[in-house]
């Protein structure tokens, strides 16, 4: 614990002392730090003093100082190896130096912080253990605070973003140890409720993800494929679908969307409503029973669709729509089977569904081998789908290997993931802890995740 300033110069000697040897020991840290975590900017700091040390080493100073008649030189010697090593390591040396200054002044800060906020116990404040970052806007600190409640935190958790100027996301105890405590924090901030204005600019496939610290985020499902969103109970999946689901049946008139409600159409109602009965694009299905039974005809219906696409002689379906654009016929020589052809023309389909995790339940009814059929053309639309124009967004609450298809999940790049109730659950989603981080009262904040790269998002509320 840090000491009360009431408690210094009682001896100003050994204070200074102690003082000294800890900035050197952190200094230290920090070096062994940087190096183990990678983050060390080697020819940042240590770039001019590595070549400089060459200069001396080949004695090229030597060899400069007689080309221009100069005595500005070291003659070999233990005075010019002492240089050499010093200034090889000397970026080692002041990074070590500026990482303690920033780490003592920070430390310092937080003392005052604390004071402010009247975070003590028994005279002693909180001890700083870390503060790292966690993406560009978003760090982690921890807190070594012996006789200080958590709670204690939250209720000052005002104060404390004032005093920072920082918005604090979360605040959570160490597993089995409620001496330390994380405080997940970022430097700017995203609001809690959000409106698309411009739903119309969502074209061609493109799909808005929502707000993020830097920009405003969007994908093309044709590019990405198949999507997957997943996240725990009031998270903002279904929100999210419904955003999603009228924004492409609106803007993609010639793909048909099937939105397959789980949830016996609660959530379907809402979208209804917005889309009306004319939207001809928009096709539903309510209640289990519905939506297994679309989901069982899938596979032989991408069958179809693969073989019409080769016949076409095109690769995939992108290729499939040049090509049929390129051959449409005049209208003198529309020929009754090239009018039948063109009526047959494929078009592309998203298929969204909420709570899938309800067609990999296990029972016994008389659905069994519909579910059967259903997971098998699940599975095959997610590897073979993108090729035939075919989309998946789905939703679960966790994707793990008894809610969902394994292959299924390896098939989506695109994943969104609302808070989850813990690290594991966060990291079998994205691979990291990132979806624990978020505060879960606030709706339809979520992580986007594409490749290795995570961005945390606010998603739009849907109107
Ligand atoms: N982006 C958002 N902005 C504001 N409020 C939101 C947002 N997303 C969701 N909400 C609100 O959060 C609540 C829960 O949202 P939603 O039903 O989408 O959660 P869910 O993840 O589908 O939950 P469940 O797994 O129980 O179905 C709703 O009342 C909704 O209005
Ligand atoms: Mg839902």
């Amino acid at each position: 614990m840090i000491n009360d300033p009431s408690d210094k110069n009682k001896f100003p000697i050994a204070d200074k002392i102690f003082k000294v040897f800890r900035f050197l020991w952190i200094s230290v840290l920090e070096i062994y730090r940087g190096i183990e975590t990678e983050s060390f900017p080697l020819w940042q700091y240590c770039g001019g003093g590595i070549l400089f040390s060459y200069y001396l080493l080949f004695n090229l100073d030597i060899w400069l100082a007689h080309l221009i008649e100069s005595e500005l030189y070291l003659e070999q010697g233990p005075a010019k190896l002492c240089l050499i090593l010093f200034s090889a390591s000397s970026g080692l040396i002041f990074y070590g130096c500026s990482r303690a200054v920033d780490r003592m002044k920070l430390v310092e800060r937080l003392k005052k912080a604390f004071d402010y906020c009247d975070l003590k116990s028994g005279g002693l404040y909180p001890s700083f253990i870390s503060d790292e970052p966690i993406d560009e806007f978003v760090r982690q600190m921890k807190l070594f605070v012996p006789g200080i409640p958590l709670q204690r935190f939250k209720d000052k958790k005002l104060e404390l973003e004032a005093h920072f100027n920082v918005t604090i996301v979360k605040f959570f105890e160490e597993e089995n140890d409620k001496t330390r405590i994380n405080l997940i924090y970022s430097m700017r901030d995203l609001p809690s409720s959000l409106v698309l204005e411009n739903p119309q600019d969502f074209v061609d496939c493109d799909i808005p993800i929502g707000k993020g610290y830097a920009s405003q985020l969007k994908i093309n499902l044709k590019d990405m494929g198949h999507m997957m969103v997943a996240g725990q109970t009031g998270g903002g999946k279904s929100n999210f679908l419904k955003t999603v689901t009228s924004i492409l049946c609106l803007n993609n008139q010639n793909a048909d969307v099937h939105f397959l409600d789980f949830k016996e159409g609660v959530e379907m109602m809402a979208l209804k409503n917005k889309l009306g009965s004319e939207q001809k694009n928009f096709h539903t299905h309510d209640g289990a029973e519905k939506a297994i039974e679309y989901l069982a005809g899938l596979t032989d219906l991408l069958t179809e669709r693969l073989n019409q696409i080769k016949i076409s002689g095109a690769i995939n379906f992108d290729e499939y729509l040049k090509k049929s654009v390129a051959v449409q016929p005049s209208t003198e020589t529309f020929s009754k089977s090239e009018a039948q052809n063109k009526k047959e023309k494929l078009s592309r389909l998203f298929i969204v569904v909420d709570e899938i995790a309800q067609v990999y339940v296990k029972d016994n009814s008389s659905t069994k081998e519909l579910k059967n059929k259903a997971r098998e053309a699940l599975n095959k639309i997610a590897r073979q789908g993108r090729a035939a124009g075919v989309h998946l967004i789905v939703a679960t609450q966790k994707p793990d290997a008894q809610s969902f298809d394994q292959t299924v999940k390896a098939n989506m790049p695109a994943v969104l993931c609302f808070p989850m109730p813990s690290q594991v659950a966060s990291v079998s989603v994205l691979g990291t802890k990132r979806a624990y981080d978020l505060n879960p009262e606030i709706k339809g904040r979520a992580i986007y995740k594409f490749g290795p790269t995570l961005h945390e998002v606010q998603t739009y509320y849907f109107q």
